[in-house]
């Protein structure tokens, strides 16, 4: 059994100010990449302007990380970075800015390589520093190895080659309160996605099932602040963050598995947000599950069975199409994929997959 976790983590209020020479030792020119506004918005991005300038550290800023970043994103930042003489990467946001960084600071290694050499299978991977500071509670990326990016030869999004840890993940839960109601569900449910798609897992360890058992329980304290039944209040900024966070440190050892894989067709070809495109597989996947295992993770995230797992996805995430020729694709794709239906603990076929899907309810 191996537990495996590289990033040095801080979680607290002026998170960036107080670990900005951690910050600074990563490099002396940062390349910074963000999405349109958010990180902007939530303070994060000054926060760390200012974190930088007062260490003397050099910085350019690509603010074009579009959501579900692309190959194409990737190069063109890598170019900038290339331009400028970077020599370390600081992805600031959701997910997207994150999985980007952390493919661009492989790119920006291999200065010679094209764009094919992120799905190669890398004898070893090189990247430069990278340093991750989230601004929602879903990702987990800040903890994670992996970068998924979007693959628009392929119609669909997959996860690089390569695996990058961030040396440094710097996480404060006050950039949450600029992040729209919608965003914290989404969000918030990507996370649920990673701590059950981790727990019902054949890499599954003890380890990683602590990480999801704290994470699931953490989680289920602010489920009504997502139903929208009471306000958001500091504590639970706390713990849609740490849920977040122990998802993606759970992910990190177990990889993702069967809803995952399922979704990327639905936010690719209709741009279901990732969260919601995740959840929509949730209860299906929970259901084939053993009835000790099931059990048990309903009872850990505070729910009496899938159907009120179900309902809650409906409330939080909201009603939406799925074409049926969408979802075929999702389950031909995944069906297809060896690796990821070897991660399901329980035997697959494509009816199997297809009756994941929640369509009859929405
Ligand atoms: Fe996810």
């Amino acid at each position: 059994m191996k537990f495996y976790m590289p990033v040095t983590v801080y979680e607290e209020n002026n998170c960036v100010w107080n670990h900005r020479k951690e910050l600074a030792a990563l490099g002396r020119k940062a390349l910074i990449l963000t999405g349109k506004s958010s990180a902007k918005a939530c303070g994060a991005l000054g926060d760390v302007e200012k974190a930088l300038r007062e260490e003397g550290v050099d910085w350019l800023l690509f603010e074009d990380v579009e959501e579900n970043p692309s190959v194409e994103t990737v190069m063109a930042a890598r170019r900038l970075g290339l331009s400028a003489g970077v020599d370390f990467v600081i992805g600031i946001g959701g997910g997207s800015p994150l999985d980007a960084a952390k493919a661009v600071a492989v790119m920006l290694c291999y200065k010679d390589k094209g764009a094919d050499f992120l799905y190669e299978e890398p004898e070893q991977t090189g990247s430069l520093p990278v340093a991750a500071i989230p601004s929602t509670c879903g990702t987990g990326s800040e903890v994670t190895a992996v970068s998924v990016l979007t693959r628009h030869e392929k119609r669909t999004k997959a996860s690089i080659a390569h695996r990058v840890f961030p040396k440094l993940a710097l996480i404060d839960v006050r950039y949450l309160l600029s992040a729209p109601h919608s965003l914290i569900c989404n969000t918030a449910v990507d996370a649920l996605g990673h701590l059950v798609e981790s727990y019902l897992n054949t890499n599954a360890t003890d380890y990683s099932r602590m990480l999801v058992r704290e994470g699931l329980v953490i989680w289920s304290l602010s489920k009504d602040v997502l139903l929208g039944r009471r306000k958001m209040e500091e504590a639970d900024l706390h713990h849609l963050m740490m849920a977040s966070t122990l998802g993606g440190m759970a992910i990190a050892h177990t990889g993702t598995a069967i809803p995952h894989a399922l979704s990327y067709a639905l936010t690719y070809e209709l741009g279901i947000p990732h969260g919601k495109a995740v959840g929509y597989f949730l209860p299906g996947y929970i259901k084939g599950a053993k009835k000790e295992e099931k059990n048990a993770l309903l009872a850990l995230m505070g729910f009496s069975g899938t159907e009120e797992l179900a309902a809650f996805y409906l409330k939080v995430c909201g009603k939406t199409e799925i074409d049926a020729g969408v979802l075929d694709r999702a389950v031909e794709e995944t069906a297809k994929n060896i690796g990821k239906l070897a991660l399901c603990p329980y035997p697959l076929d494509e009816a199997c997959l297809r009756g994941m899907g929640m369509i009859k309810s929405i």
